[in-house]
C-alpha cells in the first residue's frame, strides 16, 4: 500500500492507494463518533458493500443506494441522503462513506458539507476517474437543469481509500476515460510522467495492479500539490482544466452520456495542443505524440463530426472559465508545462475548430 498526504493545514488528509484496500481496517481510525452512513449506488453496492461494511467493527453502519448515473446527481436524489440521515437519527458527529465513482463522491461530499452545517466524510473512490481526480481536492456538488456542478461546496474528505482491485470490474470505456485525467497530469505537470505512459499504457489498459498503482499515486500527487496551492482555483488550480472548455463544448452539444467526460476530455486535450501549435508554442512532433497516446488509451480523437465551429464558440462561451466575457484557455508551452491564457488569437481557435476533423492526418 502507498499513502500520500495532501497538505492543507490542520484539514490535510490521507490518500491510501492499493490492492484489496476495501477490506482492510483502514477506516474506523477517521471516524468522527460511532455513527456511519456508506452511500453507494445499485451497481457498485452489489460489488462492494459487504467488504467495506466488513472494514467496521465498532461502529453503526446505515446504508443508501441511489439509482445509477448522472442523471441522478441532482437535488432530488441529493434528499434521499438527508432522509436516510434523519430517518436513521445521524448527529453531527456521523461520518459519511462515499463507495463509487465521481457521482457518488460529488453527492456525499456535498450531503456532508450541507447536513446539520457540515460533518466529516470519506471517499473510497471505485472508478479510475474518481481516484486520480474527483475524489481529491474537495470539490463536490450535484448538477442544477440549467448547469452541470453549478450547485456545491468546497468540502474536503477526511480520508481518501483508492483501491486498484476495484477497477478490475470497471468498463473498458470508463477506464480508458479516466486514463485521459492521468495524461492531462503529465501534459501539465511532468514530462517524465508523460514518458512513463507511454511507455506502459498497455499494462495500463490490462489493469497491471502495480502499474495502475504508479499511475494513481503520481496523477494524485500532483493534483494534491495544486490543491495544496489553490485550493479554491484562483490560480494554479486552473490548470486541472486542460481539455475541459473543448471537452465541455462537445457534452453539452452530443448531451450528457453520449460522449464520457473522460472521452470528452482527451478529445478536448489534443485540440488545445493543436491551438498550442499554431500559437508556436508547442512543436508538431508533440501534438503527434500526444495523439498516438490518447489513441492507444482508447479514447476518441476528433471532435463530433455534426459540431460547427459556431457552436463550439458558442458553447465554449458559457463555460464556467469565462472571466469578464473573455474566453480563457489552459494551453500547453511544451509537454509537462501549461498555461492559462486569455490572449487565444480568434483566426487560430478558428482554424483549430474547422481542422479538428482532420486531426487524425496531422
Ligand atoms: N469533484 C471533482 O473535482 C470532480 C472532478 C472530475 C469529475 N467530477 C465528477 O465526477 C463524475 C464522473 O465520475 P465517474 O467518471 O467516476 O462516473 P460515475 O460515477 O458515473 O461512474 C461511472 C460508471 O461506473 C460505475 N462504476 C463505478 N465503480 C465501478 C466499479 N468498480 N465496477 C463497475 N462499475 C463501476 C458507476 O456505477 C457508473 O455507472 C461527474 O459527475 C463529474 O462532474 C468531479
Ligand atoms: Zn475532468
Amino acid at each position: 500500500m502507498q499513502m500520500l498526504t495532501v497538505d492543507l493545514g490542520d484539514r490535510s488528509y490521507p490518500i491510501y492507494i492499493g490492492e484489496n484496500l476495501i477490506e482492510q481496517p483502514l477506516l474506523e481510525k477517521h471516524l468522527k463518533g460511532r455513527q456511519v452512513m456508506i452511500v453507494s449506488n445499485e451497481t457498485v453496492a452489489p460489488l462492494y458493500l459487504e467488504k467495506l461494511k466488513s472494514q467496521f467493527s465498532a461502529a453503526n453502519v446505515d446504508t443508501v443506494i441511489l439509482p445509477d448515473g448522472e442523471s441522478f446527481k441532482d437535488l432530488e436524489h441529493l434528499n434521499l441522503i438527508f432522509d436516510a440521515l434523519l430517518e436513521k437519527r445521524h448527529n453531527r458527529t456521523t461520518t459519511l462513506v462515499a463507495l463509487g465513482g465521481g457521482v457518488v463522491g460529488d453527492m456525499t461530499g456535498f450531503a456532508a458539507a450541507c447536513y446539520q452545517r457540515g460533518v466529516t466524510f470519506i471517499q473510497v473512490p471505485t472508478t479510475l476517474l474518481s481516484q486520480v481526480d474527483s475524489s481529491v481536492g474537495g470539490k463536490t456538488g450535484v448538477n442544477h437543469p440549467l448547469g452541470k456542478n453549478m450547485i456545491g461546496a468546497f468540502h474536503q474528505p477526511v480520508a481518501v481509500i483508492a483501491d486498484t482491485d476495484a477497477l478490475n470490474t470497471l468498463p473498458e470505456r470508463e477506464l480508458s476515460a479516466g486514463l485521459a485525467e492521468v495524461i492531462k497530469y503529465g501534459l501539465i505537470y511532468d514530462a517524465a510522467f508523460f514518458d512513463w505512459l507511454e511507455a506502459n499504457m498497455d499494462s495500463l489498459r490490462q489493469r497491471d495492479q502495480a502499474a495502475l498503482t504508479q499511475a494513481i499515486h503520481r496523477s494524485c500527487e500532483i493534483k494534491a500539490e495544486v490543491v495544496a496551492q489553490d485550493e479554491r482555483e484562483s490560480g494554479i488550480r486552473a490548470l486541472l482544466n486542460l481539455g475541459h472548455t473543448f471537452g465541455h463544448a462537445i457534452e453539452t452539444s452530443q448531451g450528457y452520456g453520449a460522449w464520457l467526460h473522460g472521452e470528452a476530455v482527451g478529445t478536448g486535450m489534443l485540440m488545445a495542443a493543436d491551438l498550442s501549435a499554431r500559437m508556436g508554442w508547442l512543436c508538431r512532433d508533440d501534438v503527434a505524440r500526444i495523439r498516438d497516446l490518447l489513441i492507444a488509451a482508447g479514447l476518441p480523437v476528433v471532435a463530433p463530426k455534426s459540431m460547427t465551429p459556431e457552436e463550439f464558440i458558442r458553447l465554449m462561451a458559457v463555460d464556467k472559465k469565462v472571466l469578464d466575457g473573455r474566453l480563457r484557455l489552459v494551453l500547453m508551452r511544451s509537454i509537462g508545462e501549461a498555461v492559462v491564457t486569455d490572449e487565444v488569437d480568434p483566426v487560430l481557435l478558428n482554424q483549430t475548430l474547422t481542422a479538428e476533423s482532420n486531426l487524425g492526418q496531422i
